[in-house]
């Protein structure tokens, strides 16, 4: 390789996503969520995305295999969510933050939108799980902007 990975995570922030707070309830039944900007759109139909969780995480056992799991994409008003979630070791949900979906993940109030998904199916990719989800589930506000998340920042749309 002629770059280190500081380079590359560098190159590869320049490509602007929004955040997301990944759900899902553990098999001891506690709500759990996690920062993600690494959520993909993949198929219309059928209903598939996808987001990838690193090899490493603490929760990584919680995440990698539950049934079911869901997609909150936050809004420019829930940074601090964003925060609360990236932080190791805090990754129990907030029971003001989620009300439980039709398929029992944590939905988290006032996104902009969230999937309900069964995963469908998880494909190791280097230091990351890739997860497809199948979408079961869907809300969605009609109002509302974008967290969106840009070379190591938060930023707004303007
Ligand atoms: C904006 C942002 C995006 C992130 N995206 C991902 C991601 O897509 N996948 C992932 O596994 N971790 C991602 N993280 C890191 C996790 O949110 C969290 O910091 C990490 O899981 C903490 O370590 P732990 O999992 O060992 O508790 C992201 C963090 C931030 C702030």
């Amino acid at each position: 390789m002629s770059f280190d990975a500081r380079e590359l995570r560098n190159a590869l922030g320049r490509f602007a996503t929004g955040v997301c707070v990944i759900t899902t309830v553990s098999d001891a039944q506690q709500a759990v969520g996690m920062t993600a900007n690494s959520f993909s759109s993949v198929s219309l139909d059928p209903p598939l995305l996808l987001w990838c969780l690193q090899n490493n995480s603490d929760v990584y056992d919680i995440f990698a295999r539950p049934r079911y799991f869901a997609v909150n994409i936050l809004s420019s008003e829930q940074q601090a969510h964003s925060n609360q979630y990236a932080k190791k070791g805090q990754h129990e949900l907030d029971a003001a933050h989620f009300h439980l979906g039709k398929y029992g993940s944590p939905v988290i109030r006032n996104a902009l939108a969230t999937f309900e998904c069964e995963l469908e199916v998880a494909h190791e990719g280097g230091d990351h799980l890739v997860i497809l989800g199948r979408v079961r589930e869907m809300h969605q506000r009609s109002t509302g902007e974008p967290l969106l998340f840009y070379s190591g920042g938060y930023h707004e749309l303007r």
